[in-house]
């Protein structure tokens, strides 16, 4: 097999295997139950209105894109994960809204240049692997004069520390793999979009969290439906000491951020980032 031909199988089976990843779990009930402001937050900081064209890149269930849709605009929502896609769809038809969904890789869009006035990802974007291949694509297929919004965790904030506490019992990323929580650097953001675009404008905001009763509650929950957490314990499954000493670092990382009284209650810092795409 030819270098080229071995580099996109290995990319195949890196897909495929994040896929997987995402499927685990219930991450729709997660969306729903923890973030689901947030999808509208990126939509509002995007000014999206009636009849604009929509792009929701790793639009996961369409926290963002049912948004959009319930404004007025033509939207794509589009994944690697179809089981997303899919809990959208329902979603969407329970709430009368209507748009399309697409399954695609954020790294090599399946829309042509040019077609869409918003090209928005939230906390979705981050998770594709090359983020330099990720940026190219939101900036080519938005039109000249069109909004790039993107929402993501930072690394300092409550769940960028959470993949830096998993770091260690997970297998190393294959070469070339960028971590998710870098589109949470302005910088880093800003030298991906580069001079393709102007207008940028950062925001460290936070939201808050008051679902769990404990620490212990926030892990348990997370074990359950969150697939990066699923894969983390599945991996040690076998190791007895790494799954408790995992155990101790996820609740004591959500003891560290607590703030309640008699609840857990954390704030989960993201930098939204909105620019335009120069003429
Ligand atoms: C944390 S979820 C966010 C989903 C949704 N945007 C939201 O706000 O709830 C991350 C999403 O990124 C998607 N994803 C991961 N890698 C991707 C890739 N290379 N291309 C497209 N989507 C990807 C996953 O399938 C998942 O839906």
């Amino acid at each position: 097999m030819t270098a080229p031909a071995q580099a996109i199988d290995a990319d195949r089976a890196l897909k495929a295997k994040h896929r997987a990843m995402w499927a685990l779990g219930d991450y729709p009930a997660l969306a729903a139950d923890l973030i689901p402001d947030l999808g509208k937050v990126l939509v509002q900081a995007c000014r999206v209105r009636r009849g604009d064209e929509v792009l929701d890149v790793a639009a996961g269930s369409g926290n963002a894109a049912i948004p959009a849709a319930q404004a007025g605009a033509n939207v794509v929502a589009c994944d690697l994960t179809p089981e997303l896609l899919e809990a959208g769809r329902a979603q969407a038809a329970q709430l009368g809204a209507e748009l399309q969904w697409r399954q695609a890789d954020a790294e090599a869009l399946p829309f042509a240049d040019g077609g869409f006035d918003t090209v928005m990802s939230c906390l979705g974007v981050m998770f594709a692997p090359h983020h330099q291949a990720s940026a190219r694509e939101l900036v080519r297929v938005c039109r000249p004069g069109g909004t790039i919004g993107v929402l993501s965790w930072t690394p300092e904030g409550f769940i960028g520390q959470m993949f830096a506490t998993m770091k260690p019992y997970t297998p190393p990323p294959p070469a070339g793999a960028q971590p998710p929580s870098l589109w949470g650097n302005e910088d880093h953001v800003r030298s991906l979009l580069g001079s393709a675009v102007t207008e940028v404008t950062p925001h460290r905001k936070t939201v808050m969290v008051s679902l769990f009763a404990s620490p212990e509650d926030f892990r348990d929950y997370f074990k359950a439906r969150y697939g990066p957490t699923i894969a983390a314990y599945r991996g040690i499954a076998d190791d007895p000491e790494k799954t408790a000493a995992l155990d101790h670092a996820l609740a004591d990382l959500a003891r560290r951020h607590d703030h309640g009284t008699t609840t857990t209650v954390m704030g989960w810092e993201y930098l939204l980032l909105i620019a335009r795409k120069r003429h």
